[in-house]
This record gives C-alpha cells, sequence and structure tokens, in this order.
C-alpha cells in the first residue's frame, strides 16, 4: 500500500455498526471486563491512542509503536528504561529539551558522551564498556546535520547495544530508519506528522 493509503486506512478502526467513515472518539476512562480488544483501562490502552500507534508502526515500517504526550516524553521514556549505570553516546547538536532531560534528569544516573555523529572516527572513540544507548536525529536539529544510520548502526550491534533514531525532522515520508537498521525511532508528533501545528504529541516505534 502506497504511504497517503496507510496514512489514512491502518488507524482508522470503524465500528462496522454505525458505518462512520472516521473512527469515534472513545472518552471512557475504563472499560467492562472481557471486551474482544482486551482494553482494561485508558492508560494502559484506549481504542484512538491504539489506532494512532497501528498507523504510526506501519508508517515507520516497525512492528509496534507507543504514542506519548510530547516528543521530548517519547525521549525521555528511552533514557529511563535503561540499567542506572548505562552510557549513552548522543549527538553533540541534539535537540535541546532532549539533551537537557539526558543531562539534567539523568545526569547523577547515567553518562552520556556528545559527539559529532557524522564522524563515525569520534563515535567509535566514544564507545565504552556500558555503553547501552546511541542516540541520533538526522537530519539534526537545529544544524542538519546527517547521520549514517547504517554505520552507526553497525556499531550499536557490535557493542550489543541499542540504536534509536529521533527521526522527526524528515518523517517517515522520507527515511525509515528502522529499515538502515536502527532498533527503536522516535518522533515529536508534534511537527511534520502532526502538520499542522495544532497538537502536541511524541512516538516510539519499536523493530520488534
Ligand atoms: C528533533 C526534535 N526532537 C524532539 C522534539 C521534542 O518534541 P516535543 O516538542 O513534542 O516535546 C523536538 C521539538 O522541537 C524536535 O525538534
Amino acid at each position: 500500500m502506497k504511504f497517503e493509503t496507510l496514512s489514512i486506512h491502518v488507524g482508522n478502526a470503524t465500528p462496522e455498526r454505525h458505518r462512520a467513515v472516521v473512527q469515534p472518539i472513545t472518552l471512557s476512562t475504563t472499560f467492562a471486563h472481557g471486551n474482544e480488544a482486551g482494553m482494561v483501562y485508558t492508560r494502559a490502552n484506549n481504542p484512538n491512542r491504539e489506532s494512532l500507534e497501528k498507523v504510526l508502526a506501519a508508517l515507520e515500517k516497525g512492528e509496534d509503536a507507543a504514542a506519548f504526550s510530547s516528543g521530548n516524553a517519547a525521549g525521555t521514556a528511552v533514557y529511563q528504561a535503561l540499567a542506572p549505570g548505562s552510557h549513552i553516546v548522543a549527538p553533540d547538536d541534539m535537540y535541546h529539551g532532549l539533551h537537557n532531560s539526558m543531562v539534567q534528569l539523568f545526569g547523577g544516573i547515567h553518562e552520556v558522551t556528545f559527539v559529532d555523529m557524522s564522524n563515525l572516527e569520534a563515535v567509535r572513540n566514544a564507545i565504552q564498556a556500558n555503553t547501552a544507548l546511541f542516540w541520533i536525529e538526522t537530519p539534526s536539529n537545529p544544524l542538519l546535520k546527517i547521520t549514517d544510520i547504517q554505520e552507526i548502526a553497525a556499531l550499536a550491534k557490535a557493542q550489543g547495544a541499542i540504536l534509536a533514531c529521533d527521526n522527526t525532522f524528515v518523517s517517515p515520508v522520507f527515511q525509515n530508519p528502522l529499515q538502515l537498521g536502527a532498533d527503536l525511532v522516535m518522533h515529536s508528533s508534534t511537527k511534520y506528522l502532526g502538520g499542522h501545528s495544532d497538537l502536541l504529541g511524541g512516538a516510539l516505534v519499536t523493530k520488534k
């Protein structure tokens, strides 16, 4: 299916009975036990969020996705999931909010080395025994530097580390990092995915 077709059909779960052409918004916080979709409580799952996650996973050619209330929340969730004492290799010009999150919120918990990700030798030299995450953002905000996803993926694989790519600036229209070896894709869907400057959102899409 073409990108445009996936965008409008994959997540549009319209109940047959009403023949609505657009999925209705489900406001219920709680769901009766034994429902077909296995929904329990809206923080854990909700039909609309599930649809959004489905379409994001399809557009990024991933297996699954998790939607967040912002790009910052999505990125921070990745750092939060690392074991304490992990080392992160991150871009020296990464998006400032996530840079601040790494340094200010996780500063005493994880170690971070900021490098020019377009310089593979510098990336190689930054690797430590406890490197657990390579964080890339390509093109980067604000300098629009380009990182070779496949090369960093090879380094991450050799290290047994995760490669996460902030794909906000190109969107899945132009780049699918999971197909180039990344394990995780992050989005600020506040930007091109939202498209109209009228929503705040974030997402993580996983290879498996
Ligand atoms: C590349 C990039 N990543 C992440 C974010 C953070 O996203 P949000 O503003 O949705 O929290 C932004 C926001 O400007 C961004 O430009």
